[in-house]
């Protein structure tokens, strides 16, 4: 999937009570900028409920330890 532009879209989803859902053509580092290696996903789920042991990436535990969100969209003002 390209944008306008012609270049690949990075979709990020909002799972509902869960991760944020990664794809697209995407690099993540870690805090000393070596990169993580993605190349055997088409997508990754980053942890939003800070309860993962794989962290950044989410390994489930929001779903045992009943993380609850807000997930829609809503406009923002200025
Ligand atoms: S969002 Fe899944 S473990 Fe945190």
């Amino acid at each position: 999937m390209t944008n306008e532009n012609e270049q690949p879209e990075v979709v990020i989803t909002v799972r509902e009570n869960g991760p944020y859902r990664v794809q697209g053509p995407v690099r993540i580092v870690d805090i000393d900028g070596n990169e993580y290696d993605l190349s055997a996903r088409k997508a990754v789920s980053l942890c939003r409920c800070g309860g993962s042991t794989t962290k950044p990436f989410c390994d489930g535990t929001h779903s045992k330890i009943g993380f609850e969100a807000a997930e829609r969209a809503v406009a923002m003002e200025d």
